[in-house]
């Protein structure tokens, strides 16, 4: 901004930067970004062994996060079993209803009368607690229901307990790191664009968690907020941190006022 634009009565004064900062100041951010970034560093393991391979397959990927969300919706465990394993134990028109009482969301009245008496002709004999095998009992509703319900990942009512936690704390995290970020001597455009991109990058974060409950595609939305996130903090933190110890005031404050 050019300093003819300002009212006249508004004191021209330099921007604090980090070397204007007295030893105690630098002390309590340096301490500070360090536990930061060190808790963030704890959250993403956190978070890689928490959801590590809930598809199965080892290593943090975008269809882990899928099936957190979204959940696995393709089947149940007794509909995969019936048409895989189990297929021989049945014939395909009894199949087929099964099916269909599962994706109807498997009601207790069609259990009664019409499901039970097909699993207790084909499946109960291996499928029970007298049979001696440990394998899902399927002779009651309630041991029935364990393999038929459809996984449609977190709920919306933990989703919004998360969401919430998450926003108080990130924005408050994100607040006192860009306060200390603010004294770094950068390019304008580039401070700016790195101050907001922390607010920006977690707000599309959450947002797009409730999105990926509805269409498992925006899984990759949350994976690159969450890249995002992680990479504006870091650059924030290693630029403080290098300026507080590293920058030194050049001799004449134009020298500043010329990198603007
Ligand atoms: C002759 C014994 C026998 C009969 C009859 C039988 N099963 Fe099974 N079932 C097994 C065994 C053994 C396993 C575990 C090994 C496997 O998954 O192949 C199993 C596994 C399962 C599983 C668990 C799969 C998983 O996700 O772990 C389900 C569900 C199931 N059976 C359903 C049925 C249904 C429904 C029927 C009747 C149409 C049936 N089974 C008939 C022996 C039987």
């Amino acid at each position: 901004m050019s300093k003819k634009n300002q009212p006249a009565t508004c004191p021209v004064t330099r921007p604090r930067r980090f070397y204007d900062c007295t030893l105690n100041e630098k002390l309590l951010y340096t301490s500070f970004l360090l536990l930061a970034g060190l808790a963030y560093l704890m959250a993403l393991a956190y978070l890689y062994t928490s959801y590590d391979g809930i598809d199965g397959k080892p290593g943090l990927s975008v269809e882990d996060v899928a099936e957190n969300y979204y959940g696995n919706r393709s089947g149940t465990r007794l509909e995969s079993a019936l048409r895989g394993p189990m297929a021989g134990y049945i014939k395909t028109e009894r199949r087929d209803y099964i099916v269909k009482w599962l994706q109807s969301g498997a009601p207790q009245a069609d259990y009664e009368r019409l499901i039970k008496p097909m699993l207790d002709e084909q499946c109960v004999v291996c499928h029970s607690a007298a049979s001696g095998l440990q394998l899902p009992d399927l002779s009651s509703y309630e041991s029935v229901k364990q393999v038929a319900n459809v996984d449609t990942g977190v709920s919306l009512h933990s989703l919004m307990k998360v969401s919430h936690i998450h926003l108080f704390g990130i924005a408050l995290v994100a607040l006192a790191i860009g306060l200390v970020f603010r004294f770094a001597l950068l390019p304008s455009w580039f401070q700016h664009t790195l101050t907001l991109l922390p607010f920006i990058a977690i707000f599309t974060d959450i947002a797009a968690w409730f999105l990926t409950k509805w269409d498992p595609i925006y899984a990759y939305t949350v994976v690159i907020a969450g890249g995002l996130l992680g990479l504006s903090w870091a650059l924030q933190i290693l630029i403080s941190l290098y300026q507080i110890w590293f920058l030194r005031c050049r001799v004449t404050i134009e020298s500043e006022d010329n990198d603007h």
